[in-house]
């Protein structure tokens, strides 16, 4: 169920006018559908009923604290990348054995801070990586639990940008390296090797990708056991996309059902680190048009969001629909959706067609839950805006907008000027 529908060609999130929100809070603002978190976290969580597993939502997606806490709830775990991010999903009540923290580039103090939290594990990207958590681990008297992050050399068939499985990425252990690497591991001091571990990109619209990296991380869970080593974890990492325009990606029902199945005779825990999945479409950004300009063949409706605040069309040419929140336009129009910004580049929408918004018009950007707000900034000094959680007929602020006094906080101007 759509949980962003028109009612009286009004667009509601559940059962609260965005006019109202946006009449409360301003504009522009990010809007989440608490009945649409849950709903996507327990059809995923649903698909691995027949196994054992932990969902580890994987929170560079969506960092606030609202959000994780819904899932947390819900019986979620994370998949950090950063010892701040461990801070915010600490903060909000995670369970620290349900952690899992890749990355590439773990800091020292990162890996203390995980260490003394006492996460599950560590997904280790690469041998230097191995080692450092070894000493830092042995130092502090702990042992880390570990995977090694297999990159098993195959394409996912998305963005390049959000490609990460293919042997020359920058991400995780080559698999003609990684099996030499867990017999290291298994000498060194500090670590507990407990798992195995694989993430190949994001927005993947196919399974198949999926279940070819799991049958290449089968033969190695294989070679390992005929050396004694036994994994308990597999960390079959994120990537399951969503619907944005004409994709037609996998139900997580279905997605499940292969994984189930490719996995299912390995007798372990699987892991799962969905991020865009779950939060994609329970967001949208609102934003309200400032003016509008006709020059020849083309026309702009400038906007008060900018690529400051959903930078995704300008990162990666990425679709994002486009809703009247007040549905009173007469008629549709090829324009560019642009915001304030002072770059090309800043444009939300380009050349396609969309309701004919007036000055003062709302406008809603569809499928912007995930790796919207988290990958917001202030450029150009714009204060990041505020965001809001809908649950039934009630709504709540969930993060603040920030003002300009926030912007300059922790600057000075140097003494010798
Ligand atoms: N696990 C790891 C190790 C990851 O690097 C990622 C995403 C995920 C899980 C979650 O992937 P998801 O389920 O969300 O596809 N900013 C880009 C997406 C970057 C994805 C980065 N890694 C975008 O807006 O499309």
């Amino acid at each position: 169920m759509n949980h962003f529908q028109y009612k009286n060609n009004e667009l509601y999130a559940e059962d609260v006018s965005l006019k109202d929100i946006v009449a409360q809070v301003g504009s522009p603002v990010y809007v989440y559908s608490h009945a649409t978190l849950s709903r996507h976290f327990k059809a995923f969580d649903e698909a691995f009923s027949a196994l054992p597993h932990t969902i580890c939502y994987s929170m560079k997606a969506n960092s606030t604290q609202s959000v994780l806490k819904t899932f947390f709830n819900l019986g979620s775990g994370v998949d950090i990348v950063s010892g701040g991010e461990l801070c915010r999903a600490l903060k909000a009540g995670v369970d620290p054995q349900k952690v899992v923290y890749s990355g590439v580039g773990k800091m020292d103090h990162e890996i203390e801070y995980a260490l003394t939290t006492g996460i599950l594990m560590f997904n280790v990207e690469s041998e230097q990586e191995l080692t450092r958590i070894s000493e830092i681990a042995s130092r502090m008297g702990k042992k880390a639990g570990i995977a090694i992050r297999v990159n098993p050399d195959v394409d996912p068939g998305t963005h390049p940008y959000i490609t990460t499985g293919l042997k020359n990425a920058k991400f995780g252990i080559t698999i003609d390296r990684a099996l030499e690497e867990y017999t290291r591991a298994m000498t060194l001091p500090g670590i507990d090797v407990i798992g195995i571990d694989m993430h190949i990109g994001s927005q993947l619209t196919k399974v198949n990708p999926f279940v070819d990296s799991i049958d290449k991380l089968k033969v190695m869970i294989a070679k390992l056991r005929t050396q004694g080593i036994n994994l308990n974890y597999f960390d079959c990492g994120g990537g399951l996309g969503i619907q944005y325009n004409a994709e037609e990606p996998p139900l997580p029902a279905d997605y499940g059902k292969e994984i189930v199945g490719a996995t299912r005779d390995l007798g372990m825990h699987l892991l799962f680190e969905p991020g865009r999945n779950l939060v994609g479409n329970a967001g949208i950004l609102v934003a309200k048009t400032l003016f509008t300009k006709a020059r020849d063949e083309k026309n702009f409706i400038m906007i008060d969001a900018g690529m400051n605040d959903l930078a995704r069309p300008a990162l990666y040419d990425s679709y994002h629909g486009v809703q009247a929140v007040n549905k009173d336009q007469d008629g549709m129009i090829v324009a560019d959706i642009v915001g304030p910004i002072c770059e090309s580049g800043d444009f939300l929408v380009k050349g396609r067609e969309v309701p004919m918004f007036k000055q003062g018009d709302l406008v809603a950007f569809m499928s912007a839950g995930a790796y919207g707000f988290a990958m917001s900034s202030s450029y150009n000094s714009r204060p990041r805006v505020a965001e809001v959680m809908v649950k039934g007929d009630k709504f709540e602020v969930i993060r603040e907008r920030e003002t300009v006094e926030d912007l300059v906080k922790g600057e000075k101007i140097a003494s010798f000027l």
